[in-house]
């Protein structure tokens, strides 16, 4: 615990493991049901009227389940790649979770009402989730450029947030710099 308080870093990258694999069951979990749906044939979802939903609630399952991937794989780079500067990690984490609730809910809601080839109101969550998405992407994708070759000892520790190299003794003056704001 006194190195997670530490480095935030390692919670973080806790937190998203975490959220990562739950969200990939659930969203397994919703694939599932789909090919009970078709396994039995269910014309609320099969029937070329209720194309719209079939598309909406396929294109939830694949977001969900992809999305859970991102978590993971972010949750990885934390371990061992300085990824990301500490000031922006927080956005991060919430645009990640934003845009793993608000794409595949979207979609979802999207299909369980809908207006002949236009999907329902749930649809309007869609470009939030998205834009949650660019966002994370581009924090992530600004923060390894940052980070220099031989890793996070050679940049300023106010910047630098490695989960892996938690082990390793710090000195002084960075352990207090990389604490959570
Ligand atoms: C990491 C795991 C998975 C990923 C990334 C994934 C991704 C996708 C994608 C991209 C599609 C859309 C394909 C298309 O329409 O062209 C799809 C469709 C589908 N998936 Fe998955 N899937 C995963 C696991 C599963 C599992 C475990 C099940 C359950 C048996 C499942 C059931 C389905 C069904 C039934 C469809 C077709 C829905 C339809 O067209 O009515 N998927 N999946």
């Amino acid at each position: 615990m006194i190195a997670n308080r530490s480095n935030p870093g390692v919670d973080y990258a806790s937190r998203h493991m975490r959220f990562g694999w739950w969200s990939l069951l659930c969203f397994l979990t919703l694939g599932f049901a789909l090919e009970l749906l078709h396994g039995f044939k269910v014309g609320l979802y099969l029937d070329t009227s209720n194309d719209t939903r079939r598309l909406m609630w396929t294109l939830a399952h694949a977001h969900g389940t992809l999305l859970s991937l991102v978590h993971i794989l972010f949750a990885i780079s934390l371990r061992v790649f300085p990824i990301t500067a500490s000031s922006s990690l927080k956005t991060v984490s919430w645009c990640l979770a934003g845009a793993s609730t608000l794409l595949p809910g979207g979609f979802f809601a999207g299909g369980v009402q809908f207006y002949d080839g236009d999907p329902g109101l749930g649809i309007l969550l869609v470009p939030i989730g998205a834009t949650c998405l660019a966002v994370a992407v581009f924090l992530i994708a600004h923060g390894t450029s940052l980070v220099s070759p031989s890793g996070p000892q050679s940049r300023s520790d106010d910047q630098a947030l490695g989960g892996s190299r938690s082990s390793q003794p710090s000195p002084p003056t960075g352990r207090k710099a990389i604490r959570s704001r």
